[in-house]
């Protein structure tokens, strides 16, 4: 596993956790059991601080790691950083629609992260040559270069070598159409463009 992999990974499992914490909490605030949210808000005090760190810390550097901010990911953040302050202002004063409110959001900007793993390709007019055919370097450079690079070696978010590559273009194809592990799916390509990309990596970006 990459270094880029296991943060992903912490980072998930932290959130998740976070997220339980606020859940347990706003349900024992809406059903008014003041003493057992206060027993649980000690209890986890601990927990709630690392997780909290590393929440922050891990998502600081997956923002480092990423191709390109989109403003769909920054609403995401601004949700998160919004959603913290008025939980604390929200249980400090015991108020259920600010807890509420500020769950919410939390759950929002975890729907958001959903959606975002969808990948929609990118295919302007230029990915069409004059002639009618397809343009396979454009496809590639504008769906595949910002993890891969343009000579297939740049191995943003751990993404694999392919000026290396031993694959068949089937399989190429297959892992395109179909992801791989942090790699997510390519939505959107004909079966045509798809090919055309595989034989671009296999005949351009592959050293021979
Ligand atoms: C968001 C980043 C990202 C984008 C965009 C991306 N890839 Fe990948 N790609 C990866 C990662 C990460 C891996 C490693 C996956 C794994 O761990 O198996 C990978 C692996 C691959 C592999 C497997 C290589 C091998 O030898 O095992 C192929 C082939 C590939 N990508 C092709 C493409 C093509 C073609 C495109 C564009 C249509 C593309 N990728 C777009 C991140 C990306």
């Amino acid at each position: 596993m990459s270094t880029f992999e296991i943060i992903k990974k912490t980072h998930f499992i932290v959130v998740t956790i976070f997220f339980l914490i606020y859940l347990i909490k706003t349900i024992l605030l809406l059903a008014n059991k003041r003493d057992a949210l206060q027993l649980f808000t000690k209890k986890v005090k601990i927990i709630e601080m690392i997780v909290s760190f590393l929440f922050l810390a891990t998502g600081v550097y997956l923002m480092t790691q990423i191709p390109e901010i989109k403003p769909i990911l920054i609403i995401k953040i601004t949700i998160v950083l919004l959603s913290i302050p008025l939980a604390i202002v929200g249980f400090k004063k015991g108020s259920k629609g600010l807890a509420t409110l500020s769950f919410i959001l939390i759950l929002a900007a975890f729907g958001i992260g959903e959606m975002m793993k969808k990948k929609t390709a990118l295919v302007s007019e230029k990915a069409v040559n004059t002639d009618g055919s397809i343009n396979a370097h454009e496809l590639y450079s504008s769906n595949c270069a910002k993890c891969h690079g343009e000579d297939g070696k740049a191995g943003i978010t751990g993404a694999s070598d392919l000026s290396v590559i031993q694959l068949s273009n089937d399989s190429i194809s297959s892992i395109i159409v179909n992801g791989r592990k942090n790699m997510g799916k390519v939505e959107g390509l004909t079966p045509e463009q798809t090919k055309a990309i595989s034989a671009y990596i296999t005949t351009s970006i592959k050293e021979h």
